[in-house]
């Protein structure tokens, strides 16, 4: 008798923990990310299927800001291979996924569609569509997070084929 009553609470208990859990997942998940996506221990799952293209995207993904960049054919079809490096390829579409730092100092670069490239307003510093920096005083490109593709989702924070494969190839250092 003492056991099931103990049962019993414990479910209740359980119960609650679980709603509250929700409920906080979904304040977190309304005030930062405009797609959809789940959130759990270290990773985030990004559907990335209703990203425009050359329209900026900004993820969060660890208290660090993800850029999710959907490149135009056009922009696929002028870029440099050292750029193609860096396409994080979903569904046969070429993204931009990085941490949206600065190299320099931290600040957060903002996007200029018209110009597909970043420019930070700090110091002045540039980036392409690629995220390679292409004016000091930023010393390297932004940041490539461990990520995996699964069908239209990327996963952030864990490391699949396309993330190892820039690894091997330096793409990444
Ligand atoms: S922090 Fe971006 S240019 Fe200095």
């Amino acid at each position: 008798m003492e056991n099931s009553r103990r049962g019993f609470m414990g479910k209740v208990f359980g119960a609650v923990a679980g709603v509250g859990a929700v409920g906080t997942l979904y304040a977190m998940k309304k005030s930062w990310d405009p797609l959809p996506s789940v959130k759990a221990a270290g990773f985030t799952t990004v559907d990335v299927s209703t990203v425009e293209p050359n329209k900026l995207v900004v993820e969060k993904w660890r208290g660090k800001p993800i850029f999710i960049l959907k490149k135009t054919p056009e922009m696929v079809a002028k870029q440099t291979e050292a750029e193609t490096a860096r396409d994080v390829i979903i569904d046969g579409e070429h993204f931009l996924i990085c941490i949206g730092l600065c190299t320099h100092l931290g600040c957060i670069p903002a996007y200029r569609e018209n110009k597909d490239d970043f420019k930070c307003a700090c110091h002045g510093g540039e980036f392409d569509a690629s995220g390679i920096n292409t004016k000091a005083p930023p010393p390297s490109p932004m940041v490539i997070p461990p990520f995996n593709v699964k069908g239209k989702t990327v996963v952030l924070g864990e490391e699949g084929d396309q993330y190892r494969k820039m690894k091997e190839a330096g793409v990444l250092a």
